[in-house]
């Protein structure tokens, strides 16, 4: 709190030095001096959240700006996700975690952590960014969400200066909201022993550095495990296993496995010391999937019912693996619809329209 008013002085100081407006130097005085009064009434998240985290570009860690809204998780899951029952489990997995931040008696006893695993083209990020859509008013574009990509934001011949950057971003960050979401992406390209630096993060303490992590949400994203993932569920056919009926523990070994042999995780204490809470894999999409997936973007461009030409064309481009002989599963997933369906809508347009 203490903080917060001296941030909110020297940012008044700054409008001062700057000399900016009149009349909003004027309003800001006003508004300092009433919430100065109205804090000591009401306690200063109150004063702020109806003073200055009303203000248009400013985004507050409050139910305004990180609603929370796991409903809309489990919507958007449920109408863009198409063949991944593991994966809707992220919304279980999230709400309890939600619980325990509302519920002082429960409390989360560390950072949520959940690895995202499969093929590229499967809905990872896709995911990651609906996790995203659904706790931020702001998605994405949040402040407190920060995404960190596998080669470009670390240098691998400077490790030294790669992790205390590192350190340093997710600190302001977790700082400014305990309910932050930090994403690794492309872990399979990060520089190993990279992540070992966030361990005490993602461990059982109630603070590092005077900042708790325990509310905050870590993501990792990788393309590990795609082909163990494959064979896993093709095993599981044969012993007639249905998709719908897979479990968690089908997976889970080989994904560790796999994960501590390879990128960012290789020989990851992260992994060694079961600081992942949550293997998702992310199954290979069979031919009804994409056919889903086509629709569902087709539709989303405004093209209701796409006819069967249309359809043809768009599912034209996707080829079928593991192997010539066993052409089961889309080898890029839904992904080359975003640029391929546009395409198509537009080639069957009537001339005149062009
Ligand atoms: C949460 O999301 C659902 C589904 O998108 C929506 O119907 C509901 O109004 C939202 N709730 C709040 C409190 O915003």
């Amino acid at each position: 709190m203490l903080y917060f008013k001296l941030k909110f002085f020297l940012f008044y100081i700054l409008l001062l030095v700057l000399n900016v407006n009149y009349v909003v130097t004027q309003f800001i005085t006003a508004s300092i001096i009433g919430s100065t009064v109205l804090g000591g009434w009401f306690g200063w998240d109150t004063v702020k959240d109806n003073t200055f985290c009303l203000l248009p570009k400013v985004e507050c860690c409050n139910d305004k700006h990180v609603p929370y809204n796991l409903s809309r998780l489990k919507v958007s899951l449920s109408q863009k996700m198409f063949g991944q029952p593991l994966v809707n489990e992220l919304v279980n997995i999230l709400v309890a975690h939600k619980e325990s931040i509302k519920d002082v008696n429960r409390q989360n006893k560390k950072a949520l952590v959940i690895s995202l695993h499969g093929w590229s083209g499967v809905g990872k990020n896709y995911a990651a960014s609906m996790i995203a859509d659904a706790i931020y008013a702001k998605g994405m574009q949040s402040r407190f969400v920060k995404m960190f990509m596998g080669k470009k934001d670390f240098d691998c011949s400077d490790m030294e200066k790669s992790k205390k950057d590192l350190m340093a971003t997710i600190n302001l960050i977790v700082s400014s909201c305990p309910t932050s979401l930090i994403i690794f992406d492309e872990i399979h390209d990060m520089c190993p022993t990279i992540l070992d630096t966030i361990k005490p993060m993602l461990d059982h303490h109630h603070a590092v550095d005077g900042i708790d992590y325990r509310n905050s949400i870590f993501i990792f994203i990788s393309n590990i495990g795609g082909p163990q993932i494959a064979t896993n569920l093709l095993e599981l056919y044969d012993k007639g296993i249905k998709r719908n009926e897979v479990e968690f523990h089908h997976f889970e070994p080989i994904i560790r496995r796999t994960s501590y042999y390879t990128g960012g995780f290789e020989k990851s204490s992260t992994i060694a010391q079961h600081l992942i809470d949550h293997y998702i894999p992310f199954l290979p999409l069979e031919q009804h999937h994409v056919e889903m997936c086509a629709l569902a973007e087709f539709r989303a461009l405004g093209v209701l019912q796409p006819t069967e030409e249309m359809m043809i064309d768009a599912l034209s481009i996707i080829t079928y693996g593991p192997s010539e002989d066993q052409p089961i599963f889309a080898n890029n997933g839904c992904k080359r619809f975003v640029k391929h369906i546009p395409y198509v809508i537009q080639k069957y347009k009537p001339k005149e329209e062009l």
